[in-house]
């Protein structure tokens, strides 16, 4: 069974993308970058390495530094809260 993931945006009140996810080996990459990878606007200017703080997603999680793998771990249904969304 697929994960999933529902992308919310804070601003708008709307779940913006519900997103699952098929392949096993897209786990290794960030969820900055998956979240990229479909179409989610994640706002950066140090392109992923750890400074800038702006792509931070469910309050405090800073999502370049964050494999898709340790964001999903054991739970079928994930949730990514952007603020400006
Ligand atoms: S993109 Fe700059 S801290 Fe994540």
């Amino acid at each position: 069974m697929n994960k999933i993931i529902i992308v919310k945006g804070l601003a708008s009140n709307k779940i913006v993308q519900t997103i699952s996810i098929p392949h096993s080996n897209l786990k290794n990459m960030s969820l900055m970058d998956f979240l990229r990878a479909n179409a989610i606007t994640i706002a950066s200017s140090c392109n992923g390495e750890g400074t800038c703080k702006k792509c931070i997603v469910n309050n405090e999680l800073i999502s370049c530094q964050i494999s898709l793998e340790n964001f999903i771990n054991d739970a079928e249904v994930s949730i990514v809260e952007v603020a400006y969304l």
